[in-house]
């Protein structure tokens, strides 16, 4: 029976309830999820809605201090573009297909900022634009990886680079980030024989969750790592922007031949205040850009060519709209960062990101889901477990600055209080 065809299918009776609408008998399908779904870990931030909704029924009085989601809007002379580009009615390809007719600008932006801001060439067949870095992440599997590859990710890192493997029937090599190595991964320690089957790696600095940061050595290192052993290096730079202090981060583009071994992901998600427009770009080592091309002409369509030419401006005035939205991260992070230390932790302040990494308090004994679920059981605050970033994210928990300063300030108070 097809179900589309059915006259009530809109009104009909939920799933499982096999009743009659009219003449026709309802199947409902139970779907049962593929192997590869079956694979995946649960979603970090599902799994913290879900936690939130319980307490919030407790009747808790809930503040969220933890996704990276930026509260503040997207820069006014972006939204104006968007504006202009979409009641364009002289561009009548407004409305269309952003892959087909793709807004030639934004690519160009893209190139100009990466020759502005690290001093980068990137030939055209050197980028592709994308709907944001996590799609792109996801999507880039696909185009390197076969069933039974190897691929490496930080741990703790971005649940997205694992995701990717498993989608492409590949398996992770998880490498530890750990505090004594300033949470820089530590090539020299991966083993020879993940080294022999590994596809790719991915980093990302500066570094979600850890915020720490790398120099050029470190980029260095990575470039040549990739080149004697034949693998891809993917530098996840969606922090790369979000920066304090004077602190500018590298790009692991400008290391000398990088592109012979190394992409690169930039998406404009943080640094700008976007993360709902879905937009960035890859750049780098063309036939793994070439790889990414393929893959998304098949499975998406573009943006729309209004958010292009709105990313073409972001890109254009990066230098104006930017300062200032990393001006009120500065404040935040600096009174978190305070607040924590004055009542026993000793952390130094992130250069970089939107986070705030610290150890979970003695008492739980290294467990972060045991200090999170206490945190928020005693005060209402949520957190994010380091351990939701794998296991190496273990006896840490992570803090977002992108929540207005009063919201900070009440989260930090309760904690403070649990503390003493
Ligand atoms: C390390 C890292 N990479 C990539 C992304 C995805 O960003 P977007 O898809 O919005 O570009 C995130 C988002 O939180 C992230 O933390």
């Amino acid at each position: 029976m097809d179900c589309h065809t059915t006259p009530n299918w809109y009104n009909a009776p939920g799933p499982g309830s096999g009743q009659r609408v009219g003449q026709e008998r309802l199947m409902w399908l139970d779907i049962e999820p593929s192997s590869r779904l079956k694979k995946l870990p649960p979603y970090l931030f599902a799994d913290l809605r879900r936690v939130e909704a319980e307490a919030r029924g407790r009747g808790v009085k809930v503040i969220r201090i933890a996704i990276g989601d930026p509260d503040n809007p997207t820069p006014d002379p972006v939204v104006e573009e968007l504006c202009r580009a979409v009641r364009d009615v002289t561009d009548p390809n407004r409305h269309r297909y952003g892959c087909d007719v793709p807004v030639e600008q934004f690519a160009q932006a893209a190139r100009n900022f990466y020759n502005r801001r690290y001093g980068v060439v990137l030939r055209e067949d050197q980028i592709v634009t994308t709907s944001g870095s996590k799609d792109a992440i996801a999507q880039f599997a696909m185009a390197v990886l076969n069933p039974g590859d190897v691929a490496i990710a930080p741990s703790p890192g971005y649940p997205t680079y694992n995701i990717g493997h498993v989608f492409a029937g590949a398996e992770t090599y998880y490498a530890p980030l750990l505090a004594q190595n300033g949470f820089l991964v530590d090539f020299d320690a991966i083993p020879m024989d993940v080294r022999r089957r590994a596809r790719l790696l991915w980093l990302n600095y500066p570094n979600n969750p850890t915020t720490a940061v790398a120099d050029l050595d470190f980029f260095r290192a990575a470039v040549e790592f990739g080149r004697q052993n034949n693998i891809l290096i993917c530098h996840d730079n969606a922090y790369g922007e979000n920066t304090y202090d004077g602190y500018k981060a590298p790009s692991i583009l400008q290391v000398e031949g990088a592109d012979e071994v190394a992409v690169e992901f930039f998406s404009l998600s943080k640094a700008c205040n976007m993360t709902g427009w879905r937009v960035g770009f890859v750049a780098g080592n063309a036939s793994a850009v070439r790889g990414l091309r393929t893959v998304k002409e098949n499975t998406d369509n573009g943006t729309l060519r209004a958010v292009q030419f709105a990313a073409a401006k972001a890109l254009d005035c990066f230098e104006q709209i930017v300062p200032p939205i990393n001006a009120v991260y500065q404040r935040r992070r600096d009174a978190v960062i305070e607040a924590l230390n004055r009542s026993g932790w000793e952390l130094e302040k992130p250069k970089a990101t939107i986070y705030v990494w610290a150890p979970v308090p003695e008492r739980y004994g290294g467990s972060s889901a045991a200090f999170a679920a206490d945190l928020l059981d005693k005060t209402g605050v949520i957190v994010t477990p380091g351990l939701g970033y794998g296991r190496w994210g273990e006896g840490f928990f992570r803090i977002s600055l992108t929540y207005p300063d009063e919201v900070l300030a009440e989260a930090m108070g309760r904690i403070v209080k649990m503390k003493a």
